[in-house]
């Protein structure tokens, strides 16, 4: 693994809010005194009521995680209203459409005035406190006046990625027994229709055989395409937002309130609603947001994640517009028109900070320098890489080519779990090593673990645990809370596990090398191949199915299914494009699979279990070293296997 230093840059160092000395010293702190150093950063959002106590978790037990937990304050009025007298003229979003010419600001008196209507029409329709909201939209500036809106009058939203299907809209509403969800006619990207209405149409329907009737259904006018319409429940969100007040209080929360639900997959079951609270989240995000990005008054900054993902709630949304700061939101694709579009937007809007996933690297990469090099990029500073593991040769890329060599790379590693970012450099403190997440921030306390749970010390590889708690950390799984206690808790008790396989150098430098669980990584999207699995054996000619990642160049990771046909079934290419089509009907597009291989068995052991190591060796094209398999009920299917494998190198 390449373990070339690339030393602070004396510009970064010189403007850094933290050098290396203060990075250290708030870390040693923030460990050894969680409770002074959270009780002072917890005042950077405004609180109603002052809280008194700071820290009250456990990881044992029933597990219990409070923060704050007798102050209130309001997540909207944190991103909004507390800005108003300084920057009420300031641009809060900079929406970039789709086409490179449909560019718009909204500043932070004009999205004060767009969250609150949007908040007394969900009033004025019967939301209240503590009531999900479902929100499936485009990335277009309603996306986060709807998010801000719920969280103005203390409803919960639950964002739906536009990529999904109806039927996995239909699961996530059903879930949270939402009835009032938000959508658009149609989304745009990269010069391409998504027809989000329809979509939510047949979502409400199959909510409705579920028993949860969607009683509102507001719908952006974003292309103006046709949509059917019923009576009663379809309302134009612009129609309504113009019968109501332009000012609406922000209802005083309590910290420990719920703020959101971000629905994540996971190795077993249907995807779980992680479930974010109000004060410990937004202390959380502002001090993430500022001290990762070195964000500085005036910095304009761009994470050109989709709301619909976590990355988007944090650093798209709540972190960015709690500190102030301006914050770009992007409807298109980093390919649309062509390979440049993000460097040609960095110019147009002088971008500071970049935030982006490894998959769009590489993409941009493989399509030549001349698209970098033909922009400017002088207004850059920092550029940051989250959702995935960066290979080394796509982070000097971004270093070199992109950055030419002046802007820190921040590799963040976190996930949807912990609410927001968890190890990573800080661009004027930390050397960087291409690959490596580097440091934990300040609160955070990793640990490796083997697979029996012994607590690995100093260079090592293991998984990869948090023992105690941070402020952003997730509370529990919506409706379900044994399953938070199972997933997270029970593999290594009285531990976090977060699921990645991660190894700690000599610097004490974390390098995280993947899931070690039955999560795949595709294009920084998390998918569960149990997710995908269940949608295949729903087909009527698959009788069993298993889903392995294995290495994309683009993607990072592919999705590779194997499966096994119902007897006297034939495969045909007809078939493969029913199960591929059947798989993006139950999850969406995101989960189309990349290789189908007809298996006449699985390789199972003896008591019946699928040996998922061996099938993912074969995925990798690496069967020369399957280790043992005389454990195998029927070794001889491996030899079918290999001989049908469907990804050659
Ligand atoms: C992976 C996205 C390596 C990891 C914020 C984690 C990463 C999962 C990194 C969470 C990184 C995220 N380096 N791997 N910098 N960032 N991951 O919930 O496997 O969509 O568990 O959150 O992405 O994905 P999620």
């Amino acid at each position: 693994m390449s373990a070339k230093l690339h030393p602070v840059p004396e510009d970064a160092k010189r403007r850094a809010l933290v050098d290396n000395e203060t990075y250290l010293a708030w870390y040693e702190r923030s460990v050894m005194d969680p409770e002074g150093f959270w009780r002072e950063h917890g005042q950077r959002i405004d609180w109603f009521t002052p809280f008194t106590k700071v820290k009250n978790a456990t990881f044992s037990g029933d597990v219990s995680i409070r923060w704050f937990e007798d102050g209130t304050t309001n997540a909207a009025y944190n991103c909004i209203d507390r800005h108003l007298e300084k920057r009420g003229d300031q641009a809060a979003i900079i929406f970039e459409g789709d086409e490179p010419d449909t560019a718009r600001t909204i500043t932070y008196r004009a999205l004060h005035e767009e969250v609150c209507r949007l908040a007394n029409v969900m009033k004025a329709r019967g939301v209240a406190k503590g009531d999900r909201v479902t929100i499936y939209m485009p990335m277009v500036p309603e996306a986060a006046y709807a998010m801000l809106a719920c969280a103005r009058i203390g409803a919960v939203h639950s964002v739906v990625f536009g990529g999904f299907s109806p039927e996995a809209l239909a699961g996530r509403i059903v879930d949270a027994q939402s009835t009032f969800v938000v959508t658009a006619d149609e989304g745009v990207r990269g010069g391409k229709t998504i027809p989000l209405k329809a979509n939510a149409d047949k979502a409400c329907d199959i909510a409705g055989r579920d028993g949860v009737t969607v009683e509102t259904l507001l719908t952006l006018k974003r292309t103006g395409g046709d949509v059917a319409w019923k009576e009663g429940r379809d309302v134009w969100y612009r129609d309504e937002t113009e019968k109501v007040e332009a000012d609406c209080p922000a209802e005083e929360m309590s910290a420990e309130d719920p703020l959101f639900i971000l629905y994540t997959s996971g190795s077993t079951g249907k995807p779980k609603g992680v479930l974010h609270t109000t004060g410990g989240y937004m202390v959380w995000t502002s001090i993430t947001h500022q001290y990762v990005f070195d964000y500085h008054e005036g910095d304009i900054y761009w994470c050109a994640a989709d709301v619909g993902w976590v990355t988007g709630h944090s650093y798209i949304v709540y972190g960015p517009l709690a500190n102030g700061a301006t914050t770009v939101m992007f409807e298109g694709v980093p390919t649309y028109p062509d390979a440049s579009r993000l460097w040609q937007t960095v110019d147009k809007h002088q971008i500071n900070i970049v935030y982006t996933a490894p998959t769009a690297i590489r993409a941009l990469m493989g399509a030549g320098n001349e698209y970098v090099s033909k922009t400017s990029r002088s207004s850059l500073r920092v550029l940051g890489s989250v959702g995935e593991p960066i290979n080394p040769e796509a982070w000097e890329w971004y270093h070199t080519v992109v950055g030419e060599g002046r802007c820190p790379i921040v590799d963040t590693w976190w996930q949807t779990e912990t609410g927001g970012i968890m190890i990573t450099p800080l661009p004027g403190a930390t050397d960087l090593k291409p690959g490596s997440a580097t440091r934990p921030f300040f609160g955070v306390q990793p640990q490796l673990v083997d697979a029996e749970g012994a607590v690995l010390e100093g260079e090592a590889d293991g998984n990869l645990c948090i023992t105690d708690s941070w402020p952003g950390q997730m509370r529990t799984v919506y409706g379900d809370h044994d399953r938070f206690i199972k997933t997270y808790f029970s593999a290594y008790p009285g531990k976090y596990f977060s699921g990645d396989g991660c190894r700690r150098d000599t610097d004490g430098y974390y390098w995280i090398t993947g899931r070690v669980d039955d999560v795949i990584n595709v294009s920084g999207h998390r998918m569960g191949t149990a997710e995908v699995e269940s949608a295949l054996v729903a087909h009527e000619a698959v009788s069993e199915a298993a889903v392995v990642g294995y290495p994309h160049a683009v993607k990072g990771q592919g999705i590779y299914c194997y499966v096994t046909l119902m007897g006297g079934r034939e495969w045909s290419e007809d078939l493969r494009k029913q199960l591929v089509a059947q798989v993006r009907n139950e999850i969406g597009g995101i989960a189309t699979p990349d290789k189908i291989q007809v298996a006449p068995g699985l390789p199972k052991t003896r008591s019946g279990k699928i040996m998922r190591r061996i099938l993912r060796k074969i995925a990798e094209d690496d069967y020369g070293s399957l280790g043992d398999t005389s454990t195998l009920a029927d070794p001889g299917v491996v030899d079918d296997l290999i001989a049908n494998r469907q990804n050659r190198k």
